[in-house]
């Protein structure tokens, strides 16, 4: 059984999307082992996105991330890294399959509803990053 962490971003949380985009994940196999609500600060934003930091859209994508409240969350499920950003889709709406939920919610490639792992030491990192260990109830 593997984890992985996911974000419901401020695009989404603005529209009252959090319990929509959540019951697609429990839909997907996916549990929800850890929640809670959170408004980054620019910094902690900064910090999240660090492998980020070189690229022409850190700033704008540091900037949104901090705009507003955000639900980080720790999900538990068999290949829960994959599954999660399958049911993602793909960064870019545009590019997104059907029936995911970038392609359902995303507004934009930045502002795209949810962010989740990309492989299990990036997923470690930030479960840690967001959540003590006392905090994740599996
Ligand atoms: P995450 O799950 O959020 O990491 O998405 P990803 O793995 O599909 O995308 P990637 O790691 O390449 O980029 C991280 C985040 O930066 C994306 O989810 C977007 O919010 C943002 N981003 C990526 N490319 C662009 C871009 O061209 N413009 C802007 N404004 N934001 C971008
Ligand atoms: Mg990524």
């Amino acid at each position: 059984i593997e984890r992985t962490f996911s974000m419901i971003k401020p695009d989404a949380t603005a529209r009252n999307l959090t319990g929509a985009i959540t019951k697609m994940l429990e839909d997907a196999g996916l549990r929800v082992i850890a929640s809670k609500r959170v408004w980054m600060s620019r910094r902690q934003a900064e910090g999240f996105y660090a492998v980020h930091k070189d690229r022409p859209f850190f700033n704008e994508l540091c900037e949104f991330m901090s705009s507003g409240p955000t639900v980080v969350q720790v999900l538990e499920g068999e290949n829960a890294i994959a599954r999660n950003r399958e049911i993602m889709g793909a960064t870019n709406p545009a590019e997104a399959a059907e029936g995911t939920i970038r392609k359902l919610y995303a507004k934009s490639i930045g502002e795209n509803s949810v962010h989740g792992s990309d492989g299990p030491e990036t997923a470690a990192q930030e479960i840690a990053y967001w959540f003590a260990e006392t905090e994740i109830v599996g």
